[in-house]
C-alpha cells in the first residue's frame, strides 16, 4: 500500500496569499529552510496505477503536476484519480472537486451523510457537479470496512472524529458524527495499517486504538500550541475552538505530541495539515527539534510511505 503526502499545510497553505508571518515570509522568499506547502490532501494506491484521492484540496491541479503517476497514461482522456474520499466538508478538503469536472464519467465519491449534506446545501458542490461529469455517491458507514473497487487491495474504515463542521454548515456549533472522519487504511494482502486524521480534536478510546494498531500514523499537526493564533494576534479563536488539538497539552489535558510519543516506537509518526504559523515548520526552531528529537516526522509534500 503506497501513501502519499500530496499537500501537507493546512487551509491557506504555506505560503498564504494575505499573512507575512515568520514562516510565510521566509517560505514566499524561498530562504531555502521553511519550505513552500500545498493545502492538505494524501493519495493511496495499492498498485502505483489506480489511486483513490483522500480530499480534494484548492491547490489539486499543482499537486496533481507534481505527480507523475496520477497523470493521464493509459489513454488520450485518463487519470490516476480513480475515485474520491472526503475526511470533512472543509473548504481545504472539498474546493478541488471542481477541478476534476472535465471526467467523462460521473466521480465516485466517498463520505458520511452530514458532508454530503453540507456539499448538497451550505456548498452545493454536489448539484453543480451534476451539470458537469455529475457525481457516484458512495455513503460511508462509520466502522463498517469498505473497498474500493480500483484499489481493492485496500480496506477502508471511518471512524467518527471530534471536530468541528466547516464554517459555513449549519452544524457548526454542533456537530453530527460524521462530519469529520479519521480512516484506517488496510493493507489486505498483509496486515499493516496506515491512520489519517488531519483534524482531530479529541483522541478517543476507539481513535487511540486505532492509531495504535497503524504502522503509519498521520495526524492533525496544525497548531504548535492552542493559543498560537491568539498570541499572534491573528484570531481569537483556540486550537479547540477550530477542532484541532495542538501539539502542546493545555489545562491539564495532553497535547498531540504526549498521544504520539505513546505509541510504539516503530510506528511511524507524522504531523500534517500544518498551519502557515507553526513553528514546526521552521527546521532551525527549537519546536522542531523538539518533534524530530521524538521521532516524530513534520510533513512534507511529496512525502510517500510504503505500508
Ligand atoms: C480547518 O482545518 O480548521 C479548516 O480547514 C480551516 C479553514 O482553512 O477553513
Ligand atoms: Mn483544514
Ligand atoms: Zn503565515
Amino acid at each position: 500500500m503506497k501513501v502519499k503526502i500530496l499537500g501537507s499545510a493546512a487551509g491557506g497553505g504555506l505560503p498564504q496569499w494575505n499573512c507575512n508571518c515568520a514562516n510565510c515570509g521566509r517560505a514566499r522568499r524561498r530562504a531555502g529552510d521553511v519550505l513552500p506547502r500545498t493545502q492538505s490532501s494524501i493519495a493511496v494506491s495499492d498498485d502505483g496505477v489506480d489511486w483513490i484521492l483522500i480530499n480534494a484540496s484548492p491547490d489539486l491541479l499543482t499537486q496533481l503536476r507534481a505527480h507523475p503517476e496520477l497523470q493521464p497514461s493509459r489513454s488520450i482522456r485518463d487519470s490516476g484519480i480513480a475515485a474520491v474520499i472526503l475526511i470533512d466538508a472543509q473548504i481545504d478538503h472539498v474546493t478541488g472537486l471542481l477541478m476534476l469536472r472535465e471526467r467523462s464519467t460521473p466521480l465516485p465519491l466517498y463520505a458520511c451523510a452530514p458532508v454530503f449534506d453540507d456539499l448538497s446545501d451550505g456548498l452545493p458542490l454536489v448539484p453543480l457537479l451534476g451539470h458537469y461529469c455529475g457525481v457516484e455517491r458512495h455513503e460511508i458507514v462509520l466502522g463498517e470496512p469498505f473497498a474500493i473497487p480500483a484499489v481493492s487491495g485496500v480496506r477502508f474504515t471511518a471512524l467518527a472524529v471530534d471536530s468541528k463542521a466547516p464554517p459555513y454548515s449549519p452544524r457548526r456549533s454542533g456537530a453530527a458524527r460524521g462530519d469529520n472522519i479519521a480512516l484506517l487504511m488496510e493493507n489486505i494482502a498483509s496486515g499493516a495499517r496506515a491512520f489519517y486524521a488531519p483534524g482531530l480534536e479529541t483522541v478517543s478510546r476507539t481513535v487511540y486504538a486505532a492509531m495504535h494498531s497503524a504502522e503509519l500514523v498521520l495526524v492533525d499537526g496544525t497548531f504548535w500550541s492552542t493559543t498560537e493564533m491568539i498570541d499572534l494576534g491573528l484570531s481569537t479563536k483556540s486550537a479547540a475552538n477550530m477542532g484541532h488539538l495542538a501539539q502542546c497539552g493545555h489545562d491539564g489535558r495532553p497535547g498531540m505530541i504526549q498521544w504520539l510519543d505513546t505509541l510504539p516506537s516503530t510506528t511511524r509518526k507524522v504531523l500534517t495539515h500544518i498551519n502557515n504559523t507553526n513553528p514546526i515548520l521552521d527546521p532551525h526552531s527549537a519546536e522542531h527539534a523538539a518533534i524530530r528529537a521524538r521521532g516524530i516526522d513534520v510533513a512534507r509534500d511529496g512525502m510517500q510511505f510504503q505500508v
